[in-house]
């Protein structure tokens, strides 16, 4: 469609119907015949959702044609209506691109929590249905090394199960897991037993703290090779901490918390990044002011909440509603930018 939506006619949509793009506009049209479309985003349909543990789901998803095949170890974001809004979160791939490329699915295993804005509403996805995905992002991805090690905890498996499904197609070099969880709660570990017996240079070991001990403690052994880790950010903390002061290389993929600033009456100073033009926002004023002081155009009526105008897609970062004192969510959601002050460093698509 990118034919009929070009920049000519966004600019023509901007202008005359205060929308983004000419897409966006007809959105609703398009979705009578291609449900769940929506400018800028990717169309997945969901072929199965299965339980694999306690509270772990896994989705796989047949990707449109058009999708971008991921490297092994790259996420997307996966975004899915609830109750009327739209709510994204990133979520690391875990099959390979080889599956992708040849089948059109991929897979994502997901930690449901008991409370949240998004993995509760997952168990509610039904086979055929479709939800949004982003293309691949992310450069955690398999080193060109002699001997690597992957840290793992938690659902931090993740990229490491679809770098070793790539590594049946791939020349690897040698690769030990060291895998974290609680005991009996280590995910995937008969994919695991048949990766090890697939491939020649794999082997893994499976830890629990209580039983094993700290992390901190298994590391001298693996001083020499590639340090890959993915896990929560105390995980990470305590490896990278090591690994600076033993001069070790590290890569890693850890999701660290939003610094946020909830004390309305204390002025503060947040990043806002604009489609990457980025200016400094404070917590005091609507921020439809501030881009507007900062010379940044947007669409806008009432500057009051009540016409829908300002409406912009927040990517990342927390907002506060002036009119009830209500957080926004961390990841991507439609904002109205004159009802919106920051109480976090904010990333909008332009
Ligand atoms: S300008 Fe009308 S809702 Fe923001």
């Amino acid at each position: 469609m990118s034919f009929i939506f070009n920049p000519l006619t966004n600019w023509f949509s901007k202008q005359f119907f205060h929308h983004r793009s000419m897409a966006g506009y007809f959105e609703p049209v398009i979705q009578i015949f291609k449900p769940s479309w929506r400018d800028g985003y990717y169309r997945a349909n969901v072929q199965s959702v299965t339980y694999i543990a306690n509270k772990t789901v896994s989705i796989e998803l047949k990707v449109e044609s058009r999708w971008p095949t991921h490297k092994a170890g790259q996420h997307i974001e996966l975004t899915i209506e609830i109750n009327g809004r739209l709510v994204t979160r990133v979520f690391t791939i875990a099959s390979s691109p080889n599956q992708a490329m040849h089948e059109g699915v991929i897979r994502l295993v997901i930690k449901q929590h008991d409370v949240g804005a998004f993995t509760p509403f997952l168990s509610r996805l039904t086979v055929n249905s479709w939800v949004n995905i982003s293309k691949p992002k992310g450069t955690f991805l398999l080193p060109q090394s002699n001997a690597v090690t992957f840290f793992a905890a938690g659902s931090g498996i993740t990229p490491f199960i679809a770098m070793l499904h790539q590594a049946l197609h791939d020349e690897i070099p040698p690769i030990h897991l060291v895998y974290y969880a609680k005991p009996n709660e280590h995910l995937l570990v008969a994919e695991l037993a048949s990766l090890r017996n697939r491939l020649a240079n794999f082997t893994f070991t499976l830890l629990s703290r209580s039983t094993d001990g700290d992390v901190a403690a298994k590391l001298p052994e693996f001083i020499g090779s590639q340090w890959l880790v993915c896990g929560p950010q105390d995980f990470y903390k305590t490896i990278k901490n090591y690994a600076d002061t033993h001069q070790q290389s590290i890569e890693s993929e850890h999701f660290s918390l939003v610094d946020l600033h909830t004390q309305g009456d204390e002025k503060a100073h947040f990043q806002v990044d604009h489609g990457g033009i980025k200016f400094t926002a404070d917590n005091q004023q609507p921020l439809l002011a501030q881009f507007q002081a900062n010379k940044i155009n947007v669409p806008y009526g009432c500057g009051m909440g009540i016409c829908h105008q300002c409406q912009c897609v927040k990517k990342k970062g927390v907002v506060r509603d002036i009119r009830n004192g209500k957080l926004s969510d961390y990841g991507e959601e439609l904002i109205q930018l004159c009802v919106s002050q920051v109480v976090s460093d904010v990333e909008f698509k332009a």
